[in-house]
């Protein structure tokens, strides 16, 4: 015969096989066992305390409910599908282990505000680990950054060259993009931690819980304020979601600059051998592939935030089945995001910059052109004239395939009587780069002066 649910009583019949199967999330909600008997052991102390059940029956279900931890950490204990989702699982191997007393767990308690207090606990502890592994990120580009304060490369726009930087400026520049992401998952925590047990299945409980008891023993900063809301609010989950995906497209971003300048074409960068593989045909091949995977990972990351939306779309309140479509793509996202984070730091660890091809690369395609023109707006020109002569010198390099600086001064001239000996220094790289000293610019003072910023962040967080 089967076995009857912990929700059996009003029920004759089975649930169908095939229902039974879409029903239970067991098979991914494992994972939140040690939040669930974390929260359980809160609740049952706090039912105790404000003797709602006996201390003695408290103590039993607190020490029970310790044991069914170790049994499931050492393999011991079994989940079974027919106990649908880690809630049933924990009470029926509660009740297995201490008998009637276990029977008292759930007292002013639902699986609908016990399900919002996992996820929320197993999400405060997911941004934890993940926020390690984004400041283990934020120090390598610091790092490097501090290495290459006066190594030149190009810039573009549109992917044409724009203007002179510095490796320092331009790694700095995703810097700033992993500091938001920072204080986004930051942001994010403060959402997730209110604490909801005592919302029932929506319209709280007849008990006198002391839910501010719950919120401290677990480490919450509040209580949530309406029963409903606490049900059915899925936006700390959606937030994650969010916070993840644009983090994961930076990543996206900056893998598709490595992936670029590993080329040949570009040969900025070489990747090391432990980050880049091998074609099974071709015997020349050394490709990004895991710049390319973090890359395509954006699609699952971008995909589980549009899912979940799209669930919670149409949901009318309170608590509905569809909300347990929440966890997979909580899970995925928060395993990917986090060693997406952790291989990509370490690729850069490993990364060879060559700075020869860099500088080559800046001296090309005229990234000089706006210092020409600013030389002479120094000198008088108003900035419209000055970027038509600078355009004019520019279209006689291209045709005689020089660079500006390869030109004669007596050629310059003739374009502008306003150029004279000092204009090859105005506009050598490393003046065009100095030069941009306005804080946020690539001038080594002010790159410094960033990453003195960057620093004093990463010791506060
Ligand atoms: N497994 C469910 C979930 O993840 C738990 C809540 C179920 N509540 C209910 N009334 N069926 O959402």
């Amino acid at each position: 015969m089967e076995k009857k649910k912990l929700w059996g009583g009003r029920f004759e019949g089975q649930l169908d096989a095939d229902a039974a199967g879409i029903n239970s999330s067991i098979s991914f909600d494992y994972q939140l066992y040690r939040q669930d008997i974390a929260g359980s052991i809160a609740h049952a102390a706090m039912l105790g305390k404000q003797g709602i059940i006996d201390q003695a029956d408290a103590d039993q279900i607190v020490g029970g409910l310790k044991a069914v931890l170790s049994d499931i950490e050492s393999g011991k204990a079994e989940f079974t599908a027919d106990n649908e989702d880690i809630h049933m699982n924990v009470e029926t191997l509660l009740i297995a282990k201490i008998g009637e007393a276990g029977k008292k767990l759930h007292t002013g308690r639902s699986r609908n505000d016990q399900v919002a207090l996992d996820t929320r606990m197993w999400l405060k502890d997911a941004i934890d680990e993940i926020t390690i592994n984004l400041k283990e990120l934020m120090g390598t580009l610091v790092e490097l950054a501090e290495d290459n304060l006066s190594t030149i490369m190009p810039s573009y726009t549109h992917m044409q060259k724009a203007q002179p930087t510095t490796l320092a400026h331009y790694l700095m520049a995703y810097f700033e993009m992993f500091k938001r992401d920072y204080l986004r998952y930051a942001d994010c925590k403060k959402r997730a931690d209110v604490m909801p047990l005592g919302s029932g299945a929506l319209a709280a409980t007849t008990y006198d819980l002391d839910r501010e008891y719950v919120a401290e023993l677990l480490g919450f900063a509040e209580i949530t304020d309406n029963s409903m809301d606490a049900v059915s609010d899925r936006d700390y989950v959606l937030e994650f979601l969010f916070a993840s995906s644009v983090c994961q497209m930076h990543l996206s971003r900056f893998s598709e600059e490595i992936i670029l300048w590993s080329t040949g074409e570009f040969n900025m960068v070489k990747l090391s051998d432990a980050f880049s593989t091998g074609s099974s045909i071709m015997p020349q091949k050394k490709n990004a592939d895991i710049a390319e995977l973090v890359r395509g990972k954006s699609g699952r990351v971008y995909g589980n935030l549009v899912g979940l939306l799209t669930t919670m779309k149409g949901l009318p309140l309170a608590y509905n089945k569809d909300m347990q479509e929440d966890k997979e793509p909580l899970f995925d996202t928060a395993y990917t995001i986090k060693t997406c984070l952790h291989v990509f730091a370490k690729m850069l660890k490993n990364i060879t910059f060559n700075k020869d091809v860099m500088a080559d690369a800046a001296g090309k395609g005229f990234t000089n052109a706006t210092d020409l023109a600013d030389y002479l707006v120094k000198k008088g020109l108003p900035f419209r004239s000055a970027h038509e002569v600078a355009g004019n010198v520019v279209l006689y390099s291209e045709k005689n395939k020089l660079a500006i600086s390869d030109i004669e001064l007596y050629t310059l001239k003739e374009f502008s009587d306003l150029f004279s000996e000092d204009v090859y220094d105005a506009i050598s790289l490393e003046t065009c780069v100095e030069k941009r000293k306005v804080y946020g610019g690539p001038a080594k003072a002010s790159v410094a002066a960033h990453i003195k910023k960057a620093k004093a962040l990463l010791g506060s967080i």
